[in-house]
């Protein structure tokens, strides 16, 4: 059956595949799901609202309750370009399905939304009256009513409602068959949690990786750059169990004390505690220690020396030219630190891949944050691949004029082999010449540290590039 999703108006890119890896995660209840979508007339793909083919209620209810960017989804009773429209629309539809929700001995509550204004109790009074038609015989309820809907629209407010300036006013009128819940990014809000880095992952986008993991209960996730350890908690959150590792180990064994660190993060919130945290080095990881194919999902943000320059262990022994595994002495066991020396975005790259290649079981996921030029003579993004993973989705987040970073999922589709840890590293040497070097050759880096070109109008006032509408900026 069809549904109106409604979205959030955030991290457009990210919607439609955080809905997708719900529907997957909670297709196990109602089979197999390939879903459709479709927009309303006269909308644009970054609309908040679009049509979703579900297979049942259930799924919807679960979808909205789990995700970080629907707002709701409703079973549409009418729509149209105005109320008369609308009228038209909700009195033609089947009395079958309206009926029970408006019986007698029923609770109710409608609520007006406009999509890009806040309206006043004045123009709210007045939209309730024009549903007046709608026979409903029960009685309203604010606080807990059995059934909930909503009337919807994004008003004729020019082109200053935050979409692009072709989508033109709709309204909608459905019943609510799920709702988010976004209290948990207040619970989580990086501001009240005790031990903070540099780098730790915000709460939204910690979840977003996580749904995008298809992240539940009984699941193993590994964070191999794990930090504050922000990823997991998330993860931890959705009820998986969690490692994580670090090349750092002030990070990982100490934090800033007994009572700010990794562990407390996990405290604070009443999670339970990762299985183990490691001081590892992701090119020196746990499958070399006999771990093969243990994690559901890896989730992680690579240091890829913009904000936290990568390391790799044995520092001298690199410099002098010892290529090949560092290995800790054994008379160095206890209480050594190995030297470490830059790790190129080249190299975690392939460290990583070929790491989640190896230890996540088939069908687990790889999600990661890659990083990406936006300026007009940068080549069109060109993305890692390997053997054993499809890629499928990547989610930009523009986070400067010139600097976006791209979240990318991978889906292992085929196991390990020695075949395809050759295909891989051809694979990788095609990579690395056509595409990443650009990015290496100080180009990532002057993009986000040396100020951008601002440009002068004829006034002398300065003024920006950035498009009226908001669309990937928001
Ligand atoms: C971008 S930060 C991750 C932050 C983390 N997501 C958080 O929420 O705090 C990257 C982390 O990778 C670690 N790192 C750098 N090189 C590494 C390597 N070769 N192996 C493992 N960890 C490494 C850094 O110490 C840093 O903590």
């Amino acid at each position: 059956m069809w549904y109106l999703c409604v979205f959030y108006h955030r991290l457009l890119e990210y919607r439609k595949p955080e809905f997708e890896s719900l529907a997957g995660l909670f297709e196990g209840r109602s089979g197999p799901t390939t879903l459709e979508w479709r927009l309303p007339e006269d909308h644009h793909p970054d609309s908040p609202f679009h049509f979703v083919n579900l297979p049942s209620e259930e799924m919807a209810r679960d979808i909205a309750s789990r995700s970080i960017l629907v707002k709701g989804i409703y079973e549409l009773w009418g729509e149209g370009r105005s109320f008369e429209e609308l009228e038209e629309a909700i009195n033609s539809y089947p009395d079958d399905r309206k009926l029970l929700y408006l019986a007698p001995g029923t609770t109710f509550k409608i609520t007006v939304e406009s999509f890009g204004k806040a309206i006043s109790s004045h123009e709210q009074s007045d939209r309730f009256q024009k549903l007046a038609f709608i026979p409903f015989k029960g009685k309203v309820n604010l606080r807990n009513p059995e059934h909930r809907f909503c009337l919807m629209d994004n008003d004729d407010y020019g082109d200053n409602n935050g979409l692009p300036p072709i989508v033109k006013r709709r309204i909608f009128f459905g019943r609510e068959v799920g709702a988010s819940d976004r209290k948990i990014l207040q619970t989580y809000q990086l501001k009240s949690r005790k031990y903070l880095g540099p780098t730790a992952m915000d709460a939204e986008m910690a979840f977003l990786m996580a749904n995008q993991a298809q992240v539940k209960p009984g699941k193993l996730v590994y964070d191999p750059f794990v930090g504050t350890g922000s990823i997991l908690i998330a993860a931890a959150h959705f009820g998986a169990m969690t490692m994580g590792a670090d090349i750092d180990i002030r990070v990982v064994r100490d934090g800033r004390g007994p009572d700010c660190n990794v562990w407390s993060n996990f405290k604070q919130y009443g999670l339970p505690m990762p299985l183990s945290l490691l001081r590892a080095d992701n090119n020196l990881p746990p499958w070399r220690s006999g771990l093969k194919e243990v994690f559901d999902a890896i989730i992680c943000d690579p240091p890829y020396g913009v904000r936290a320059g990568g390391r790799k262990s044995g520092g001298r022994k690199l410099l002098k030219g010892v290529i090949g595994p560092y290995t800790v002495p054994d008379d160095k066991r206890t209480d050594h630190i190995p030297s470490t020396a830059p790790y190129s975005l080249v190299e975690c790259v392939h460290d990583l891949l070929d790491l989640a290649a190896r230890m996540l079981v088939m069908g687990g996921r790889l999600v990661y944050f890659y990083p990406v030029l936006r300026e007009e003579d940068s080549p069109e993004p060109t993305f890692p691949e390997h053997p054993c993973f499809e890629l499928i989705a990547t989610c930009e987040q523009i986070l400067s004029y010139r600097y976006s970073r791209v979240l990318l999922t991978m889906v292992k589709v085929a196991p390990y082999s020695e075949e395809i840890e050759l295909a891989a590293k051809l694979k990788h040497i095609e990579f690395k010449e056509n595409h990443l070097k650009w990015l290496e050759d100080g180009n990532l880096h002057s993009a986000v540290f040396s100020p951008a070109d601002v440009q002068i109008n004829g006034t002398g006032e300065k003024f920006s590039s950035k498009p009226k509408y908001r669309g990937k900026y928001v």
